[in-house]
């Protein structure tokens, strides 16, 4: 009982664990820097923006959205693209995906939507029958499961695929006047996708195939870069939209709102330690810049307060002051805490006092103001012109190849479910287009005689379906 240096090292090993992050546990991180290559001062005051040539520090995590720690990570899932810029007015992040929308508009079904992707709570196994359970009682989610079960659910590591900011932000300029922006950040190293065999197959060799694609790429100095562009719609572009411009399940087109280019970001440098600098960076929609607002979208807002609030948790209340959070400038009148290592203690804890230390920021970071009317209340969203985007990614984005990976994709997937949710997936893709249907259905009925008996899922449905439900 005298070994202390045992006891400590027992006792520190016991707490080595932290909480993973409830989504997008599976990741890899690098630093690079972000420069302005074209001049957007004409819609953004933010510093990050002021000149041609002008870098800024960034740090990057891209990610698995439905992934718990040490699952593959070139399974079939949507990307995350995390970017923090450590500007000089202080840190901005855009927590963007590999897609430009979403499953759901409404924050209310973010985790109801999640649960389906994750472990079923009483097997703890990974099932098929809750998403597509889930995404055929929600018309909305068509547009995102289409893309998740394109070529692009199965990128070929980080480099070889695109971010989007996703949201509609609010961008302000110099003389206060707003437009809204989508941002989108176009990989330089070229698309390029898995196969569903060629996924399944590296998930066996290597299951951190895209985490050490990224890691040799940047330590063998061929570091990889992608271009920023916006997309920008006015006020008054925005009440006349044909679609609601801050729905996430929709883009806004490019023919209607072209990209502008704005940027580049190159990363070159690899994390020295992957736990504190990757595993504890906290990023937030809710960290934002002069000039960078956000907008009406219901998801957005709700993001505004989930990371913080899971950060607090996670990390540790005090997880803005590690080295890998920490802006370049920061004072406030924050105090103690746990961990907490970084206090300016030479003024009063207090605003406003008589002495010194921070004083109210000038009107340079004061939100845009901005008009609202109508009423306001809780309601379902469901019917929102859900076909019409799905129906141009059938019939425009997707060739005919495209179409008939895509129809493999999601048999292969539904082929075992439950006969009632197999026949409302094919129901909502007629919904698409007839065609596509006919095609799921032919496709299944190809690969049927593979599949778990109907006769013994009709006997589990009848048995689930028997539960008692109760309201909520
Ligand atoms: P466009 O017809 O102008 O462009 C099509 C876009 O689709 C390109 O940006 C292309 O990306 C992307 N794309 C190509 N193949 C695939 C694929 N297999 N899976 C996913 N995306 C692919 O687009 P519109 O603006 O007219 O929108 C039409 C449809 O295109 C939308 O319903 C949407 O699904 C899709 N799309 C739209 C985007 C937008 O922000 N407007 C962005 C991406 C897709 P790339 O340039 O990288 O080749
Ligand atoms: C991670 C919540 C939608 C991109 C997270 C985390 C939470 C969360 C709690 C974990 C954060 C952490 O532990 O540090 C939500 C909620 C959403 C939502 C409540 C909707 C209401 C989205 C959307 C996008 C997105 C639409 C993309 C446009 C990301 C990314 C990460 C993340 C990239 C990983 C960040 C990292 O690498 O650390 N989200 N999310 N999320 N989310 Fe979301």
């Amino acid at each position: 009982m005298q070994d202390i240096a045992l006891f400590d090292d027992l006792g520190h090993f016991d707490r080595e664990r932290i909480p993973p992050r409830v989504v997008h546990a599976t990741g890899a991180g690098a630093y690079g820097y972000f420069e302005v290559t074209h001049d957007i001062t004409q819609y953004c005051k933010a510093s990050i923006f002021s000149e041609i040539g002008k870098k800024t520090p960034m740090f990057a995590r891209w990610s698995l959205v439905k992934s718990e720690k040490g699952d593959s990570d070139v399974m079939r899932d949507l990307r995350g693209f995390a970017m923090k810029f450590y500007t000089d007015e202080g840190n901005w992040d855009l927590d963007a995906n590999n897609t430009p929308i979403f499953f759901v508009r409404d924050p209310m079904l973010f985790t109801q939507f999640i649960r389906t992707q994750k472990h079923h709570p009483r097997t703890h196994t990974r099932e098929s029958n809750p998403q597509w359970d889930f995404w055929s009682l929600r018309d909305e989610s068509v547009h995102q499961v289409m893309w998740l079960f394109g070529d692009r659910g199965t990128p070929d590591g980080y480099r070889h695929m695109n971010g989007y900011g996703s949201h509609t932000f609010k961008m302000v300029n110099a003389e206060g006047k707003a437009v809204y922006v989508k941002f989108h950040v176009k990989t330089c190293q070229g698309i390029k996708n898995m196969t569903r065999h060629q996924a399944c197959k590296m998930s066996a060799i290597d299951p951190d195939y895209s985490l050490r694609d990224m890691f040799n790429a940047i330590e063998s100095e061929n570091f990889p870069s992608w271009e920023m562009f916006i997309q920008v719609m006015t006020f008054e572009e925005a009440e006349k939209y044909r679609w609601n411009p801050f729905d996430l399940t929709k883009v806004w087109l490019h023919s209607d709102h072209p990209l502008i280019p704005v940027g580049k970001m190159t990363f070159n440098r690899n994390p020295e330690n992957y736990f504190s600098e990757v595993e504890q960076a906290c990023f937030s929609p809710s960290h934002l810049v002069p000039g960078i607002e956000i907008s009406p979208d219901k998801m957005l807002q709700a993001r505004m307060f989930s990371y913080t609030d899971t950060q607090f948790h996670r990390v540790g209340v005090n997880h803005g002051q590690l080295p890998i959070n920490c802006p370049l400038k920061a004072t406030n009148y924050v105090r103690d805490g746990y961990m907490c290592y970084r206090q300016d203690s030479k003024g009063p804890p207090y605003f406003p006092n008589s002495f010194h230390g921070p004083v109210e920021a000038s009107n340079g970071f004061k939100e845009h103001v901005y008009s609202v009317s109508g009423d306001v209340d809780r309601y379902d969203n469901q019917d929102d012109h859900n076909f019409d985007q799905p129906k141009l990614f059938w019939s425009k984005v997707l060739d005919q190849p495209a179409r008939e990976r895509l129809v493999e994709n999601i048999v292969d997937n539904v082929k075992d479910c439950y006969p009632q949710i197999r026949q409302r997936v094919f129901d909502m893709f007629y919904k698409v287009s007839p065609n596509f249907k006919k095609m799921l259905e032919e496709e299944y009925d190809k690969i049927s005689k593979e599949s778990i008996p109907e006769t013994t899922l009709q006997g589990i449905w009848n048995f689930v379906t028997s539960a008692v439900k109760t309201e909520m």
